[in-house]
């Protein structure tokens, strides 16, 4: 069933101890907060994961990884695997993030492979996607999502979006306090839906989360989260702020 999401995503943010003190001020202000159909999910870095499980084990937080790596294991320096996730109590991971095609040149066919080893282990995945600025100028931002979409994600069976949270984040909009405006969102998020229901059918499409992310701070989510078809947000910079993330994660358990 479809549910309200609030995911923060760190990135290359915080040490072992300033992971503790958030960690600590997010419980805090989270103190009572029941969910109901809803998700709560952080995503620290890598190394700071374990300690993030072992903390929010009786809380309402959810403990995600920023990216794996699609071969089960083996000669690949660096990098981390589903099982190796699984193994500390990971079990939704972050896939095709901006940040990661951009510096990191992540294909939409090398994403597939990501996506198609993560659901097949049982992980969630948060699946990000989104048109760059001059996709948007150009009007081509409805075909762009729709090949991001088709490449790395319609390959998959209709029983595996059970695993999936989709993510739809404008580049220009990531960092740059530049939110899409909140019938920019609802349109492309209507599109999307409508994509799930051509590509596979109506309930299927009724079904999947549908995230917003891009400069959501308190003071905008609430406009964005109204929206029929946004489901909640994927936050980078105000989940980094305990006040502000919680702020945002109260919005969507009442919008
Ligand atoms: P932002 O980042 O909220 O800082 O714009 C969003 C994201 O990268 O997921």
């Amino acid at each position: 069933m479809r549910q309200k999401i609030v995911a923060g995503n760190w990135k290359m943010n915080n040490t072992l101890n300033e992971t503790k003190e958030l960690l600590k001020g997010l419980k805090k202000e989270l103190k009572g907060v029941k969910l109901d159909n809803t998700r709560v999910i952080i995503a620290p870095t890598f190394v700071n994961l374990q300690h993030a499980v072992k903390k929010t084990a009786k809380s309402i937080l959810e403990v995600s990884a920023q990216n794996l790596h699609e071969a089960k294991n083996g000669a690949f320096t660096g990098e981390i695997s589903a099982d190796m996730l699984l193994d500390i109590g990971v079990n939704v991971v972050i896939l095709g993030h901006s940040e990661r095609r951009a510096y990191f040149n992540e294909t939409d066919e090398a994403l597939a492979q990501k996506v198609n080893t993560a659901v097949a282990k049982g992980l969630d995945v948060i699946f990000c996607f989104g048109e760059q600025l001059e996709d948007r100028q150009n009007e081509n931002h409805f075909s762009v999502v729709e090949s991001q979409l088709k490449e790395a994600l319609f390959g998959l069976q209709a029983e595996a979006f059970k695993n999936i949270i989709l993510a739809y984040e404008p580049v220009w909009a990531i960092g740059t306090g530049q939110t899409a405006t909140a019938d920019q969102a609802q349109e492309m998020h209507e599109f999307i839906r409508g994509l799930l229901a051509k590509s596979y059918d109506a309930k299927l499409a009724d079904s999947v989360s549908i995230l917003y992310g891009g400069s959501v701070k308190p003071n905008n989510a609430e406009e964005i989260f109204s929206k029929p078809d946004v489901d909640g947000g994927l936050i980078g910079g105000a989940s980094l702020k305990e006040k502000d993330f919680s702020a945002i994660v109260k919005i969507n358990l009442i919008g």
